[in-house]
């Protein structure tokens, strides 16, 4: 495999870059040659914002697996694709060729044909780390069903509201999971989803931890069970192949669920030509991949950065992919540094709050593990703090490696704004420069194009883009309208990130965090307003203000300020209570850090919660919280202050 769009050099990122925002639809078809078409496109783009409307290489017909895996078999065959390493690091290891995966990814084609799935169905996936998430993944790709991968950490619950909101029939899970010193009872939680659920047809269940579950007759088969059927139905003179469904450039590919400012997350579509080239590209020229490097991206496939830098990306590169079942710091704070030894990692992606959650262990985790072979870090999610880039690039790259820091979201499909790893410069804290493609925009709160004061140097605004990249998303599952108002409204002709940025002369972006009512916990997308809707599920709940502050290690925490009824206590039960509501409406990941009980909240006389106020006393402003004169009761921020936790 060779990268002809590979950048080499900074000249050639300018050159590409002018290139890419002068003439879109040349600079993307010429790399669109480099992929396997069953037929050409008729046109290359057709868009406008105001619908939205996005099109990328509309006419065109392929399969994303035939260029993921097939088209690497003449010459890759034995190569790895993806290299497992369980939870428990005494099990053993697995390692998937790419024939071994072109052989499971059609057998799991063949199990989904045979269980009634076909193109254009919507098939949930709730499983942990195991290779078979991959092959049910690229499965679901191949026969063309749209996949909806749901994080592990999610509740029964949210997972109904999910298999509601895209009529999902088809679930595939496992009977639980293994992560670090928990296991997690997978298909029980699938069971508790599925209480009253009216469309799912059938079940698909891969053992992992073997504790007992119940099978429901007639609903719920066993994976293994099935591929050995699906095999045997395949083989021909030893041989197993099942024909890929052919896609129109854009038919969706997956479906990927995200928090924004309204209470219910919503289903983000991706397309399939379009999604495929924007994560090959990004993932070639971001991390410079060089054929035979072993790139190990830490996220879980439930979230984007999975679907796009462990499974789509590297693997339509023809890269070698490393996937973790496990967490970094079990069995100890080293599970990362002995994974880079004995897999000899060339590329190392992970989070900023996982780099901070390490470096809490200090350096005894890095003693006697060798992480010469490292040749690029990056990060993702969130901002990264400086100290924890000097950290990464001291102990972990040892001042040799090139940091990339990604900025991207579940809705761009890949990223967007990002140093390339030894071609443009790093900057600590900085994003730095848009990939080819990518016209970032800063505006103001009125869509005025910002401008920097007078002797200043930096420009600070809204973040937004304003030309379509084929990474894009397309829609939000059953409501077009609601993608329009979300991304497009705000902001005539603009997509709107929903991220404020500063940038600098050089024309380098830094992304300051979200500019509207989402957290970023821990590197998790989380809607203060789900939260809210949660803590007020609980009985005693009366009223709820969630908002974020500054947390150590997952970058921002939660804080919420609950009323409770006055037949409720306000006593350390109830918090527990409510913590408990949040685990089963949400999932653990969106329990509150602090819960602060208040009489009241600030409102302007128009009933409308005055966030701003408290925020800041949640990150100990208790100075300058601008004009409280309006508020309906001002007594109350008194009260609020007194009572911070
Ligand atoms: C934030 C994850 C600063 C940002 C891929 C964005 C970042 C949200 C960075 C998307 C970064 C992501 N620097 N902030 N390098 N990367 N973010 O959808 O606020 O889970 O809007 O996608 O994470 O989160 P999501």
């Amino acid at each position: 495999m060779s990268y002809p769009y590979q950048i080499k050099s900074i000249e050639q990122y300018h050159e590409d870059y002018k290139k890419s925002i002068e003439d879109p639809e040349g600079f993307w078809s010429k790399i669109a040659e480099n992929f396997q078409w069953r037929k050409k496109w008729d046109t290359v783009l057709n868009w406008n914002f105001t619908e939205p409307k996005v099109e990328w290489f509309a006419g065109a017909k392929l399969n994303i697996t035939e260029n993921c895996i097939d088209r690497h078999l003449p010459s890759m065959a034995n190569k790895p694709a993806i290299i497992w390493e369980p939870n428990n690091p005494e099990e053993r290891t697995r390692t998937v060729t790419y024939a071994r995966l072109h052989k499971r990814v059609c057998q799991f084609a063949q199990v989904l044909k045979n269980n009634g799935v076909k193109k254009g169905d919507r098939v949930c996936i709730y499983m942990g780390m195991v290779p078979e998430l991959a092959y049910a993944v690229l499965g679901c790709a191949r026969i063309g069903a749209i996949h909806s991968v749901i994080f592990g950490g999610f509740s029964a619950q949210s997972i109904a509201d999910r298999l509601d909101d895209a009529s999902v029939e088809y679930i595939i899970t496992c009977d639980g999971a293994f992560r670090g010193g928990k296991d997690i009872p997978l298909k029980s939680i699938i069971d508790d989803a599925l209480i009253g659920n009216k469309t799912v047809k059938r079940v698909i269940v891969y053992t992992r931890t073997r504790i007992p579950v119940s099978m429901i007759k007639g609903r719920d088969v066993w994976w293994e069970d099935e591929m050995l059927h699906a095999e045997d139905q395949l083989e021909h003179n030893g041989v197993i192949d099942f024909p890929a469904e052919i896609m129109d450039a854009e038919d969706p590919l997956f479906i990927s669920y995200t928090s924004g400012r309204t209470g219910k997350p919503k289903g983000v579509v991706h397309s399939s030509a379009g999604y495929m080239l924007w994560t090959n590209y990004t993932f070639v020229n971001v991390f410079q991949y060089k054929p035979g490097d072993v790139f190990f991206c830490t996220a879980d496939i439930g979230w984007i950065t999975g679907h796009s830098y462990i499974v789509y990306g590297p693997l339509s590169a023809g890269g070698t992919s490393l996937m973790f079942e496990g967490i970094p710091t079990w069995p100890d704070a080293g599970r990362f540094w002995d994974i880079i030894d004995k897999y000899k990692v060339n590329i190392l992606y992970t989070a900023p709050t996982a780099i901070r959650s390490l470096m809490s262990y200090g350096l005894d985790p890095l003693k006697g593990k060798d992480l010469s072979s490292l040749r690029v870090l990056g990060t993702v999610g969130e901002p990264i703090n400086e100290e924890a880039w000097h950290w990464y690039d001291e102990h972990i790259g040892k001042k040799k490696c090139p940091i990339v820091d990604t900025w991207w979201q579940t809705e761009t499909g890949g990223i967007l704004i990002s140093n390339l790893a030894g071609i443009t410069p790093a900057k600590p804290g900085w994003a730095t420069l848009p990939m080819p493609g990518v016209q970032p925009v800063l505006v103001d709160e009125q869509g005025a194009p910002s401008i920097s004061p007078e002797g200043e140097a930096l420009t600070k605004g809204n973040l937004c883009i304003s030309l379509p990249w084929p990474g894009m998303l397309r829609t939000t599952w059953g409501d077009h309208e609601r993608c329009r108002t979300n991304y497009f409204a705000t902001y005539e002709n603009l997509y709107f990130t929903g991220d404020g940025a500063l940038k600098n002369e050089e024309g380098f972006y830094r992304i300051t965090g979200r500019v509207d009512d989402v957290l970023n916990v821990s590197g998790h997308r989380i809607g203060t307003a789900e939260v809210e809707n949660a803590i007020n599920m609980h009985a005693g709940v009366v009223e709820s203000a969630v908002v974020g502050y500054p947390h150590d290690v997952k970058g921002q925490g939660i804080y919420a300020y609950v009323i409770m009824s006055q037949k409720h206590g306000d006593d350390e039960q109830s918090k527990k209570d409510i913590l408990q509501t949040v685990t089963r409406v949400i999932g653990a990941i969106a329990k509150p850090d602090k819960i602060q009980f208040v009489t009241g909240l600030p409102k302007t006389r128009s009933g409308k919660i005055m966030r701003r106020i408290l925020r800041k006393i949640a990150e100990g402003e208790m100075q300058n919280l601008g004009d409280t004169t309006t508020l309906l009761d001002p007594g109350v921020v008194e009260e609020i202050k007194k009572g911070k936790l």
